[in-house]
């Protein structure tokens, strides 16, 4: 299995290119089951969640295309995939590709909607919590799906069809926005989803889903209206930045010193993670398509962070916040209130010589004035990230183990930070 060395202490100088999201391509991908014409979808990052659901939409029938580099683009930029969903033979999504990503039990919502059935196997992915889907069968049921649950799978039914509806979330779910949004778009009536996410990656899948002829109003807001359409077409479609991988770096610049221009990206998607940096002592500017940060000398503030969700402190940030907090001067408390158990990463940066305490959904972080390479394992994708951020500070080398978590979301990290000056490199076996 592959790991990453860094060798620590080097300052970050230079220009990140941002890729596409993530969270926003996985969405948008899983919305080409909604039409039988083709969805073309643009910078879509070169990550190993976007190829594995690749393979489920193609055991589904859906046939893609990748488009090959065209002069003047770098290795960094996006691909652009094309998604044919004009003959689906199967609506089952089976266990062995779903439980390795919770993110692919969404394609519940665009079989049922436009296929009256579905049958998707029990969701898997990062070990943060118990992350059930509740809330997102819930929203189905409310349009009229008829659910149950048999060895594992969730065997959803709607023989007429699905109805417009008032779906209300209890608490803020993301993924149950991105469910309820697309199976509202082929629901006969108008569905209101109230206490809707706001995150800026359910604002992008309902401008594709507009693009591809769904009628919605207030993504972006609590308050999505959504009138049904008979049917769905074709549409092109270029992904919104990724506005975690942007904070990370960011975070990253912070914590080694230095000046980054990160490039292709908003600070709009990510204010609240920005605004945390500058008093942490980081300067925050606007460039003309990107974010500028620097730090030089001055030590780090520490600042008390909880998570939120959208426009709040993004929980996909609380690891690498932490990683930047080691090293403060001062004590912090961060506290996580979206996910459960997402502290793994606290005993992987004790290694490195981390003072963490943890009490109930808080981390006390004593920051210590120097962190020691050591050998530690990546436990999920953003606990990973923050061991990067840990290890480019911290004097001497460390191997990080288990990268296959961090090929899940971070694309061409060690060319990235590189490039920037930082001494990384994989090891491959
Ligand atoms: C999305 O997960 C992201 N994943 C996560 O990023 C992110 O951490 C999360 O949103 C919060 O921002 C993708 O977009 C692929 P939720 P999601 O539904 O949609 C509870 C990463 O590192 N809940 O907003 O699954 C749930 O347990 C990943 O890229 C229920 O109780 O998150 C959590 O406590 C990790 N019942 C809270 O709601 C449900 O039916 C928010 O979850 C659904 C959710």
């Amino acid at each position: 299995m592959d790991r990453i060395r860094i060798k620590g202490g080097a300052e970050l100088n230079g220009v990140i290119p941002i890729s596409g999201a993530k969270n926003a391509a996985l969405p948008l991908m899983t919305a080409s089951l909604l039409t039988g014409e083709t969805l073309e979808l643009r910078n879509v990052p070169r990550l190993a969640d976007v190829n594995l659901l690749l393979r489920i939409l193609g055991n589904h029938g859906v046939d893609h295309t990748i488009t090959g580099k065209r002069p003047g683009q770098t290795a960094e930029t996006g691909q652009t995939i094309r998604l044919d969903a004009s003959s689906v033979i199967d609506t089952c999504a089976p266990y062995e590709l779903v439980s390795r990503m919770r993110a692919s039990f969404w394609v519940i919502a665009p079989l049922i909607a436009r296929f009256g059935e579905a049958r998707v196997s029990m969701p898997g992915g990062c070990a943060i919590g118990t992350r059930p889907v509740d809330l997102l069968l819930k929203a189905l049921e409310t349009m009229g799906v008829q659910i149950d649950v048999d060895g594992g799978y969730v065997v959803a039914k709607a023989a007429k069809g699905l109805r417009g509806a008032e779906v209300r979330f209890p608490k803020v779910t993301v993924s149950g926005t991105h469910v309820a949004l697309m199976a509202a778009t082929l629901a006969e009536g108008t569905t209101v989803i109230e206490n809707a996410a706001r995150e800026p990656e359910v604002a992008d899948l309902a401008s594709c889903l507009t693009k591809m002829g769904a009628k919605i109003e207030g993504a972006g807001t609590s308050r999505i209206v959504i009138d049904g359409v008979a049917r769905l077409h074709g549409a092109t479609h270029s992904v919104m930045p990724d506005r975690i991988e942007t904070g990370t770096y960011a975070m990253a610049v912070a914590m080694t010193g230095g000046d980054v221009v990160l490039e292709n990206t908003r600070a709009e998607y990510l204010q609240s993670a920005l605004e945390v940096l500058q008093q942490v002592g980081a300067s925050v500017e606007g460039t003309k398509d990107g974010i500028r940060v620097h730090r030089n000398g001055s030590g780090l503030r520490p600042v008390d962070v909880t998570t939120d969700p959208f426009p709040g402190f993004p929980t996909d940030l609380q690891a690498q916040f932490m990683a930047l907090m080691t090293k403060a001067e001062g004590t912090s408390r961060i506290r996580e209130t979206i996910f459960e158990n997402r502290f793994m990463h606290v005993q992987e940066l004790a290694r490195l010589g981390a003072r963490i305490r943890l009490d109930g959904d808080a981390a006390i972080v004593e920051g210590v004035e120097r962190l020691k390479g050591a050998p530690v394992m990546a436990t999920d994708l953003r606990a990973s990230v923050s061991l990067v951020i840990a290890a480019l500070a911290a004097e001497g080398e460390t191997d990080i183990h288990r990268v296959y978590h961090l090929d899940r979301g971070f694309e061409a990290l060690e060319a990235k930070l590189g490039r920037c000056g930082a001494q990384i490199e994989r090891i491959s076996g």
